[in-house]
Parts: C-alpha cells; sequence; structure tokens
C-alpha cells in the first residue's frame, strides 16, 4: 500500500500532433505549485509529466509532414515539449514518454490480466469518432454541420466532421463497473473535483455505462494487443495507463505500491476519461483507483476556449520573454480560481504585474533590504520592546499560513497565494504607517527603529517561504539577499508547517543588494 507520506501528482501527458500553447502550460504550472508545496511539508512529492504520443492524430500529422510518427514525436519532444518545462520553472521528476519500451510493455502486461480476468472479448464495433478528440462520439456529443460541412456530423468541440467507424475490435467490459464507480464516488466525496465536474459525472455514470472498444485495426501507430498482432490499443486507453507504467507498475512494484495512488490534475474536457474509465481499468485490474482527480477550468481568450486548431493559441514563452517565468506562474496561479474558467489578456497580466509583484511584492522586498543596509550597515537588527502593531503582524503571518496550508489540501491554489499576499499588504501598511525613515532621523528612536526593521525583515522571510512554489526564481533571490541561506538552510528545505512561526531570521545576519525582482516592463 502506499506509504502515507507519498504525494505522487501528474499532468495529462500532451499530444505531440503540435507545440505547446498556454492551456497545457496552465496544467504543468498547477501540478507543479502543488508538487514543491507539498515536498516543503515534508511529503514524499513526486511529479509526472509526459507525452501521448500513438494515435491516429498523431500518425495524420506526420504523415501531413512527410516524416514518420516516431520522427514526429522525436522532433515535438526535444524541440517543443521538454523545453517548456524550462521556459516555465517546471521541476518534474519523470517524464514518460508512450513511445518508451517501458510504457509499452507494462501496458501489454496490463492487457494480458484484463483477458485473462474475463474482461475483454471481441466484438463489432459501429458509431463515430473524433480524430481529433481521440474519442467514440454519441449522437448526443455531435452538431449539424451547417455550411461548413453542409449535411454532415461534426463534433461539438473540434467544429470538425467526425468519422464513421465500422471495424471488429477487442472491447473492455466496463459495464461491469457501473456501481463499484458509484460507489466510489460516495465513499471517497473529495475523488472528483471540484462539485460541478463531479455532478457531471455523477449523472453521466448514473444513466449507465457501455464497454469500451479498446483497439483499433485500420491503422498500426500503437501498442500492439499482446495476442493479437493486428490491432493496436485505442489510444486513449493506453496513455490512462502511463500513471502506473511511469511509476513502476509491473517492473518495480516496490516503488510503485510506494506511490500510488495519483492525484491528476486535467483539464475538465478530459475529466471523464479520468474519472469513469481509468478507475474502472483499474478496478478491473484490481488496483487501487486514483486518490483524486481535479478538472481545471479552461483559459478563454476572446471568450473562447484557448486553442491551436482555432488559431487562439498563445505559447508560453511568448509571455515569458517578456514577464518571466515567475509571473507567468504568479499570474494564472492567482487570476483565476483553480477549478473554473478564466479569461486571459495581456492588458490584465500587465496590470497585475505592475500592481501585484513590481509594487506590492518587488517593492517591499527592496525597501526593506534598503532600509537595513542603510540604516543598520545591512545587520538586521534584534527586535526590542513589541506593540500592537507589530504583534498584527506576527498574528497575519500565523493565520496566512494557517489558512494557504488549508487551501493546499484542498488543491485550491488561488486561495493559498491569497492568504500568503495578505501578508504584503500588511506589511506595505506597517512600513508606510511606522515610517521608518522618520524614526531614523533621532537616535533616540534606535529600539522602535530596530523593531520595525527586524518585523519587516521577518514578514519577509516568510512570504519567501509562501512564494517560493509559486516564484521559485524571484523567491531565490531574494532569499539570498536576506543572509537565509547561512542563517536558515536552503529556500526549498523550509516547511510550510512551521512557515508562520515567528522569529526565525536571526538578528546579526548581513543583508545583500537585490536588483528589482520585478523590473519596469518596456513598453
Ligand atoms: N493526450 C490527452 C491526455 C491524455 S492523459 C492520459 C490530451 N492531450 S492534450 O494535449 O490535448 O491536452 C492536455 C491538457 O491540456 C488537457 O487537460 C486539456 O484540458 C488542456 N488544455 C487544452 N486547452 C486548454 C485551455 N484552453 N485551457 C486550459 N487547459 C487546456 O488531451
Amino acid at each position: 500500500m502506499s506509504s502515507e507520506n507519498s504525494y505522487f501528482i501528474t499532468t495529462p501527458i500532451f499530444y505531440v500532433n503540435d507545440v505547446p500553447h498556454i492551456g497545457h502550460a496552465y496544467t504543468e504550472v498547477a501540478a507543479d505549485v502543488l508538487a514543491r508545496w507539498n515536498r516543503q511539508n515534508g511529503k514524499d512529492a513526486w511529479m509526472l509529466t509526459g507525452t501521448d504520443e500513438h494515435g491516429q492524430k498523431i500518425l495524420r500529422t506526420s504523415v501531413a509532414n512527410g516524416v514518420s510518427p516516431q520522427e514526429w514525436a522525436d522532433k515535438l519532444v526535444t524541440e517543443s515539449w521538454k523545453p517548456l518545462l524550462d521556459t516555465i520553472s517546471i521541476k518534474n521528476d519523470d517524464f514518460i514518454r508512450t513511445t518508451e519500451p517501458r510504457h509499452e510493455t507494462a501496458v501489454q502486461k496490463f492487457l494480458e490480466l484484463l483477458r485473462d480476468k474475463g474482461y475483454i472479448y471481441s466484438g463489432e464495433y459501429e458509431g463515430y469518432y473524433c480524430v481529433g478528440c481521440e474519442e467514440y462520439k454519441q449522437p448526443g456529443d455531435l452538431l449539424e454541420g451547417g455550411d461548413d460541412f453542409p449535411g454532415e456530423k461534426v463534433c461539438a468541440i473540434h467544429t470538425r466532421p467526425i468519422e464513421i467507424l465500422k471495424e471488429s475490435n477487442y472491447f473492455f467490459r466496463m459495464s461491469d463497473f457501473q456501481q463499484q464507480l458509484l460507489d466510489l464516488y460516495e465513499s471517497q466525496p473529495d475523488f472528483i473535483q471540484p462539485e460541478s465536474v463531479r455532478n457531471e459525472i455523477l449523472s453521466f455514470v448514473r444513466r449507465g455505462l457501455d464497454d469500451l472498444s479498446i483497439s483499433r485495426s485500420s491503422f498500426d501507430w500503437g501498442v500492439k494487443i499482446p495476442w493479437d498482432d493486428s490491432h493496436v490499443v485505442y489510444v486513449w486507453f493506453e496513455a490512462l495507463l502511463n500513471y502506473i507504467t511511469a511509476s513502476g507498475w509491473g517492473a518495480d512494484d516496490e516503488s510503485f505500491e510506494a506511490r500510488w495512488p495519483a492525484i491528476h490534475i486535467v483539464g475538465k474536457d478530459i475529466a471523464r476519461f479520468h474519472a469513469v474509465i481509468w478507475p474502472a481499468m483499474l478496478m478491473a485490474a484490481g488496483i487501487t483507483p486514483p486518490r483524486r482527480v481535479f478538472g481545471h477550468g479552461w483559459l478563454l481568450v476572446g471568450g473562447e476556449k484557448m486553442s491551436k486548431s482555432k488559431l487562439t493559441g498563445i505559447a508560453p514563452h511568448q509571455i515569458t520573454d517578456v514577464f518571466g517565468a515567475d509571473a507567468f506562474r504568479y499570474y494564472f496561479m492567482r487570476a483565476i480560481n483553480f477549478g473554473q474558467d478564466g479569461s486571459f489578456s495581456w492588458e490584465d497580466l500587465s496590470a497585475r504585474y505592475q500592481a501585484e509583484l513590481a509594487n506590492g511584492f518587488g517593492n517591499l522586498a527592496s525597501r526593506t533590504v534598503a532600509m537595513v543596509s542603510r540604516y543598520f550597515d545591512g545587520v538586521i537588527p534584534a527586535a526590542t520592546e513589541m506593540n500592537e502593531a507589530d504583534t498584527v503582524i506576527v498574528d497575519t503571518v500565523r493565520d496566512a499560513f494557517t489558512q494557504a496550508n488549508a487551501a493546499i489540501e484542498k488543491l485550491a491554489i488561488h486561495e493559498a497565494i491569497a492568504s500568503v499576499w495578505r501578508i504584503v499588504d500588511a506589511l506595505n501598511g506597517y512600513i508606510t504607517e511606522q515610517e521608518p525613515w522618520a524614526l531614523a532621523k533621532d537616535d533616540a528612536n534606535r529600539d522602535r527603529l530596530s523593531t520595525v526593521l527586524y518585523t519587516a525583515v521577518e514578514g519577509l522571510r516568510a512570504i519567501t517561504v509562501g512564494l517560493s512554489p509559486i516564484m521559485p526564481g524571484a523567491t531565490q533571490k531574494l532569499w539570498q539577499a536576506l543572509g537565509a541561506p547561512e542563517a536558515l538552510g536552503e529556500l526549498e528545505d523550509q516547511q510550510m508547517s512551521r512557515a508562520g512561526d515567528w522569529g526565525q531570521i536571526p538578528a546579526g545576519v548581513t543583508v545583500s543588494a537585490l536588483d528589482a525582482l520585478f523590473p519596469r516592463i518596456e513598453e
């Protein structure tokens, strides 16, 4: 069984038919923030991401580009998908590609197991298929083609014609698992989040489940069905297995047992695969279902779901080239309630960068460090007697972390940031009211000035820790400038459960100059 301490978190594995856009980067950042935060809470956090490389969609793209699907996948993974992780400061522990032998071998093993248990049979499939979604469609999922495709049915998501499939396939007895799934949703109410996604899935499963066609014989870009190599495994059935093939199932059972079950962060459009098909597959194999499936909202651009196929796509580097990775991460995690849709606009990003990062946090950091340099030769002074204004800060810091830790527990990343930000706002107000520059004019106020600056520096210590999973770059610079590594150890080793305890940075530590954390952006 999974060790109590394991925190295994995943992103979907991304199709390599195209390059990444900010919707993909959004999922990556969310999973990375949760992994980093939990790692700083003493958890054995393990973040998995990767690429989904089989199926008809990739095959067709590669053919259109005149290369083999493997060449196409290799190119996209090396030139685009792996570099994305650096662009947005992702610290993943593993990256799985579905064309790797470790995956393919375990997929075949899983299929053999299900077949031995009697959950696979062969039959005829006749129905609709959308290659864009790589999904079998029900009539209710389709729209009329209208002027663009007169007389044809189109996929409601891709607004492109669907294909009619008639094949003999292997089927998975998914319909056997309806009751077990409903029991799972009931006994583990936070299994599917947020509530809106949970409700949708609940009513979907209550309507009854069909068996699932899990093989294709009209093309061969996939993992072969082990007992019939004229068929390849249906790409979704294969892709979902990445979560266990990457964590050692079937090869290193000890490490698998130690990590599993995982928390899956996915877009709400693919929550159904993760909360219905996937747990049913695992139940059939006798493996524990995932710990949670969280379906986040969509990034909207100009009111529409941002997507490459509709030309609203924005590449992550277009934003990080101007604003940097920290601002990218901060903006998407702060401005959008995790679980809801959110609109992206350059104006909003710019405004928040200026107001919250440059003027709010950045300015607090630079003026605090500068005042310690100016008034105390760079040596952090000791606090003497504390008055009520000071203890308000102490309380704010403590409460902020109580709330932030609780927010992360329920995956409410935006709430966690808002909690830490209360310290930023409180400290900015505190400094304005205490006027250290006025206190510095008279030696009689020296003790008071010491207390005020100690309070500011210690508050900043707490903010730096609290924001480190969100903005690893800027907080690392600030940690250095505060002289904290020597006094308190590495930033990434600071524990979130203790971060709200007052009085950690010792007096006597020397601060060093700090460049602007969020420089002015030229228009
Ligand atoms: N390959 C499958 C996932 C298999 S997981 C076993 C897939 N890949 S994808 O590349 O098309 O999409 C990956 C993720 O990106 C999905 O979670 C999807 O919701 C997310 N997004 C794609 N466009 C998005 C937005 N505009 N906004 C937010 N997330 C979006 O599906």
